[in-house]
């Protein structure tokens, strides 16, 4: 593809591009970036599914990346297509409306350089089908970033907010479902997490907790010092047991590469 000519230097987003540096995608970020400058200053194919409006798509492609995101709301992905606009970076972002249980007929396979996965396989109906089908989209040594809903912040916050039954239920619920009104159709540990990856051949080599704290302390002590937060969720975060009570867990995970 062409670069526009007001194209940026390709690599990482940086910090002052970064609705994504606080801590509630600190842990994400950190990681990412780490692969894009391991990668160095090529224009890398991302597919994003499940993208959503573009909060990890327009950052990679402000950064010189072409992103595909690929969700099944078109509400979503007009607004990514408004907010890749305002960017400066229409060039660079590809909508495709599409269901990520039917991801393998939308992509090319061996394409991507990184496949980002954010907060879908709670929601699809076969996230094996859907790890199967990123694993598939993936080039040989293309790395999977994996986000999933964590079952135990789930358990501990209905609990702290007085709803015992439901933390019970997300507890004992082999899916750690809360039942037919629950916004989500599952959760994982990190356990479980990684086996699924596992059984689509990628291997896993990171896994992180995402808003180990962010999402239980104070708002008044998070604006007090958020420096101070945004280290002590980094430093939390790869840290057993507190990445295991994260409201989300990370994994990236690689397409090995022959
Ligand atoms: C919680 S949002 C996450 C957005 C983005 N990945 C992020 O982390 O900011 C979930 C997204 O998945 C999309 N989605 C839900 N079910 C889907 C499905 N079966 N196939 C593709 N996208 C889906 C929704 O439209 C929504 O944009």
């Amino acid at each position: 593809m062409e670069r526009s000519q007001n194209a940026p230097a390709i690599g990482r987003p940086t910090s002052t591009t970064s609705p994504h540096a606080g801590p509630r995608t600190a842990a994400v970020w950190a990681v990412l970036r780490r692969e894009l400058d391991r990668l160095g200053d090529r224009a890398l194919t991302v597919l994003d599914v499940g993208g959503g409006t573009g909060g990890f798509a327009v950052p990679l492609a402000e950064a010189g990346h072409r992103v595909t995101v690929v969700d099944a709301s078109p509400d979503a992905l007009a607004a990514l297509t408004r907010r890749a606009a305002e960017a400066g970076v229409a060039d660079r972002v590809r909508a495709v409306q599409g269901d990520g249980d039917a991801l393998a007929g939308l992509v090319e396979p061996s394409s991507a350089d990184l496949v980002l996965c954010h907060a879908v396989l709670e929601v699809v109906d076969d996230p094996a089908e859907v790890v199967g089908a990123v694993a598939t989209a993936l080039r040989p040594g293309g790395a999977a970033s994996v986000l999933v809903a964590g079952r135990a912040a789930a358990v501990l916050s209905r609990a702290m907010n007085g709803h015992l039954d439901l933390a019970a239920t997300i507890l004992a619920d082999p899916e750690g479902c809360a039942g037919p009104r629950d916004t989500l159709r599952r959760r994982y540990d990190a356990e479980g997490a990684a086996a699924l990856l596992r059984a689509a051949g990628l291997e896993v080599e990171q896994i992180h907790g995402v808003r180990v704290l962010a999402d239980l302390i104070p708002a008044v002590v998070a604006d007090a010092d958020p420096a101070a937060l945004l280290e002590l969720e980094l430093t939390a975060a790869a840290h057993p047991p507190y990445r295991d009570m994260a409201a989300q867990l990370h994994l990236f995970a690689r397409r090995p590469a022959s």
